[in-house]
């Protein structure tokens, strides 16, 4: 049996209204939160051409061997597939690399949340760290400068020579570009597994108290009490990078930190309240994007399930909404089919991929350093 879309929502007032008269029995999570459909927002398709180009550039790294796309996989979902991402040599990574489907479309950035303004500030970090791309800003511009097709690309669309502050507007406009389309949820196509899944969301297990409005996150930071991931502690090379990180955003005894300490790296709270804190991730396109949470110490979406129902984990500062939920096996695999139900056609084609190969075989420019295109 299919339903519409306008039956979804008929359900989600159903349960609103069971929620309601046992309201003694329950908490009342979910009440009034709901969540969604998308809206892609514009593109200006000049730019985001570019900016497309420039994403699966290699020489945007300070090596040249890496682009955005080594870590961020068109077909991953963008994201790597590891439980820790891979860094520049010298580094290795300490996160779960995050899916950039809709991250447009986001309030913050990173698994800590730590850049609350734009993904044109976004992109300049994943460039210049030293565990990411470890670009220099001048070179790059040079880099691409030296490339006649660029020269035309910047050219038009509207940027003039080119400069690393358009490269840093090309990319995120590229990322608009990248939007959830045509999931078993937004198409009205849910099988009716997945649709006892939403009712138990948004009723009984009480997801949606987090994970709500068409991106599945509150963009807030909570404590699930997801476990560390051990190695991040163990590897030499990860712990020196967390450490030099911990160190570069002013958090005290960096040396002795043994744990990912999440939204504290920013906001230094004094009562370390949000200490294991982490940005309440979206929960659309999970099916391409696994292992899950902000470390990769989950395989599966029913491993996830199965560790909401137990409560969570074992953490002094875990959310008080997170309680054991009496789930049984039917009920789990109910929430996993309508969490499947959140995934739509993936981004493979070359609307998002650039198509073929980055040619470097042009004549390099005779007194470049006097050159202006
Ligand atoms: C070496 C792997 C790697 C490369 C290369 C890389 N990223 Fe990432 N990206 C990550 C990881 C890991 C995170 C999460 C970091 C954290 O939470 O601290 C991330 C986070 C992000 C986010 C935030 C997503 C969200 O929802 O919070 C954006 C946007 C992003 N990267 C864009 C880019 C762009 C654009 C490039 C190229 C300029 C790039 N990344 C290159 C691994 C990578
Ligand atoms: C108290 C707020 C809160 C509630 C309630 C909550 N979550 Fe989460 N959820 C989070 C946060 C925060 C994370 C990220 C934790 C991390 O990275 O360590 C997360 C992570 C996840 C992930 C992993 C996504 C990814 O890409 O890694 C899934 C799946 C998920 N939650 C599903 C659920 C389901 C299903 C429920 C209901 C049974 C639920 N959540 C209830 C806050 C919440």
């Amino acid at each position: 049996m299919r339903y519409s879309r306008f039956q979804n929502t008929v359900t989600r007032l159903a349960c609103a209204t069971a929620l309601t008269s046992a309201v003694i029995a329950m908490p009342a999570v979910g009440w009034g939160q709901e969540i969604g459909q998308i809206e892609a927002p514009e593109v200006n398709a000049a730019k985001a051409e570019l900016g497309k180009r420039l994403f699966f550039d290699k020489r945007l790294s300070g090596d040249a061997a890496i682009s955005c796309a080594s870590c961020h996989q068109p077909e991953n979902g963008f994201t790597d597939g590891l439980p820790l991402a891979k860094a520049y040599p010298g580094s290795d990574g300490f996160r779960n690399t995050p899916t950039l489907i809709n991250t447009a479309l986001r309030k913050n950035w990173f698994h800590d949340g730590r850049i609350g303004t734009n993904l044109n500030d976004v992109t300049r970090e994943s460039l210049t760290e030293d565990y990411s791309m470890n670009m220099d800003m001048r070179l790059m511009q040079e880099r691409v400068k030296q490339d006649p097709v660029y020269v035309e690309m910047f050219e038009a669309a509207g940027y003039g020579e080119p400069s690393n502050g358009s490269i840093r507007k090309a990319i995120p406009e590229y990322l608009n570009t990248l939007i959830s389309r045509n999931s078993p949820y937004d198409t009205g196509t849910m099988s009716d597994e997945a649709m006892r899944g939403q009712e138990l969301f948004t009723g009984k297990a009480g997801c949606i108290s987090c994970h709500n409005g068409p991106l599945l996150t509150d963009d807030a930071l909570h404590n699930t009490g997801a476990p560390e991931n051990p190695d991040i502690w163990s590897d030499p090379v990860r712990h020196a990078t967390y450490a030099a990180f911990a160190s570069f955003m002013g958090i005290e005894n960096y040396m002795n930190v043994r744990r990912d300490v999440g939204g504290y790296i920013w906001d230094h709270k004094a009562d370390g309240s949000t200490k294991g804190t982490f940005i309440t991730p979206t929960l659309r396109e999970l099916t391409y994007t696994a292992p899950y949470m902000h470390n990769g110490m989950f395989d599966s979406l029913f491993e996830v399930v199965a560790f909401y129902n137990e409560g969570g984990g074992d953490d002094p500062n875990k959310d008080p909404l997170l309680k054991p939920l009496g789930l049984s096996f039917v009920e789990q695999k109910e929430l996993v089919a309508f969490l499947e139900a959140l995934s739509g056609d993936p981004l493979t084609s070359p609307d998002f991929v650039w198509d073929g190969e980055i040619s470097t075989n042009y004549p390099a420019i005779e007194n470049w350093r006097e050159q202006t295109n």
